[in-house]
């Protein structure tokens, strides 16, 4: 099939080269011109693993190209996939749906045949329906074009694995034809039986936030229960470990420490219940506002402990941060816990320098004032406090005994909860941990 997918940031270019590995013709359209050149030469503009191979492999077999013009992408496809951002609104928690519909006035009057339009985005409920308004409006005569939701469900750092092995498919339709050609579009997947749910568009739509307000309500849970361990002197990883073993609850999206970040669930679930406000049903969704302050609290709560570690001031105290991404294996910064707790720190007197194996570009262009390094030992040479805030996998094969000796004090704060902390201890450190007891 001929596809486009318009937008081609975390999302969209993975997959423009997932549809291509699928063996679809892809086109990969973006309004940046730098990234659609870095594309086009196989170089991918962020750090997602296992998405260079899949990018370069797709464009040797040419099955995959780039371009900026949304008139040749209406020239290209038959099914055009939406992928661009959803930002907050500036001055607002809603969604901004600036790029989704200049999209639409983009593409829409250049379309001279039947065409379905994708959304993959995730937006508010009712927005496919909104546009297929718009779409009416400005298809030329005689196109017929159809607008469809499908929501991502991908998470970075295994975008390539879950966009070619999601756990299900999700398409909210208008008529069978799109239901057929989606069907098709997806035809390699549905063969290796991943279920696949056909619906309204309305329903697709509300899965999609649905889903993220889940998952982020069950990361504030624990960390709220963590924050009542904290109080007590109780352990909130045997805790969360007895939790996840009633396979109701279930251990994953169970892990206590800093809380969630990224480009999706903060701004989706504040989205989500300015949508509901609009709607006059808020009541439905306030405990949102509950699960955004109790993540929110954490980073406040990690620059509290802290300062109490350092013995009640972070005026002029030498703190290496290990992580600037907002998530292990990935170099995205969007509200990223551990840089806004750097930037805490370093505002109130600290003078930080920060490690992350892949994230101190972006982290340098959202937070210029802060020191950053590539090289974990000058992170930690002479820090009277290490504080640990993305959990990257070599954070935890640390050489405690060589760090002892750069360090002008060896304590340490885990606010991941990933690091043996027996271990940091028998080496000499003294550490504190979230939702842990102190020994
Ligand atoms: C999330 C969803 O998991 C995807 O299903 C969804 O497609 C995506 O948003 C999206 O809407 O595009 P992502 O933002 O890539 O994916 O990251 P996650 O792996 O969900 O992690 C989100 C945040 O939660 C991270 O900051 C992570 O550190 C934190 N987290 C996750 C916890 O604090 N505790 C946990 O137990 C799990």
């Amino acid at each position: 099939m001929r596809i486009t997918v318009i937008g081609t940031g975390y999302l969209g270019a993975v997959h423009a080269a997932g549809m291509a590995e699928l063996g679809h013709d892809v086109l990969g359209v973006d309004v940046d011109a730098d990234k659609i050149e870095s594309l086009s030469r196989g170089h991918a503009p962020f750090f997602e693993p296992g998405f260079p191979e899949l990018l370069r492999n797709n464009i040797a077999a040419g099955r995959l190209k780039f371009s900026t013009s949304l008139k040749e992408a209406a020239e290209f496809g038959d099914v055009h996939f939406i992928c661009v951002g959803t930002p907050q609104r500036p001055g607002s928690t809603a969604a901004d749906m600036k790029y989704v519909d200049a999209v639409i006035e983009g593409l829409v009057p250049n379309l001279n045949r039947a065409s379905l339009i994708v959304g993959k985005s995730t937006v508010p409920v009712g927005t496919a329906a909104r546009l297929s308004t718009m779409v009416a409006g400005l298809a030329p005569v005689g196109a017929k074009v159809e607008v469809a939701w499908n929501p991502e469900f991908l998470r970075e750092g295994f975008a390539v694995n879950d966009t070619l092995h999601p756990d299900r498919l999700v398409v909210g339709v208008t008529s069978a034809e799109a239901d057929d050609t989606l069907r098709e579009v997806y035809r390699t997947i549905l063969e290796a039986g991943t279920p696949y749910i056909s619906t309204d568009v309305a329903t697709a739509e509300l899965v999609k936030v649905s889903a993220n307000a889940f998952l982020a309500t069950k990361i504030s849970f624990i960390n709220a229960i963590s924050e009542i361990c904290e109080a007590v002197g109780a352990d909130i990883m045997p805790l969360a470990a007895a939790l996840g073993h009633d396979a109701r609850i279930g251990n994953r999206f169970l892990s206590p420490g800093l809380g969630f970040g990224g480009g999706c669930l903060p701004k989706d679930i504040r989205a989500f219940l300015a949508r509901a406000e609009e709607l006059g049903i808020e009541e439905s969704l306030t405990f949102l506002r509950n699960v955004d302050s109790i993540n929110v609290n954490r980073r406040q709560r990690a620059v509290n402990l802290a300062r109490d570690m350092l013995g009640g001031s972070l005026e002029n105290k030498r703190i290496a941060v290990l992580g600037a991404a907002f998530k292990p294996n990935s170099d995205d910064v969007r509200d990223s816990p551990a840089l806004c707790v750097a930037n805490a720190l370093q505002s109130q007197g600290a003078n930080v320098r920060v490690h992350d194996p892949e994230a101190v570009e972006n982290a340098r262009a959202s937070y210029p004032g802060l020191n950053y390094t590539t090289e974990v030992d000058k992170a930690f040479e002479g820090a009277q406090l290490t504080v640990h805030l993305t959990e990257w996998q070599e954070y935890r094969q640390l050489d405690l005994a060589h760090l002892s000796t750069l360090v002008t004090s060896p304590c340490i704060l885990d606010a991941r909860n990933t690091l043996d902390i027996d271990h940091w201890r028998a080496a000499g450190w003294t550490v504190r941990a979230m939702g842990r007891p102190t020994r």
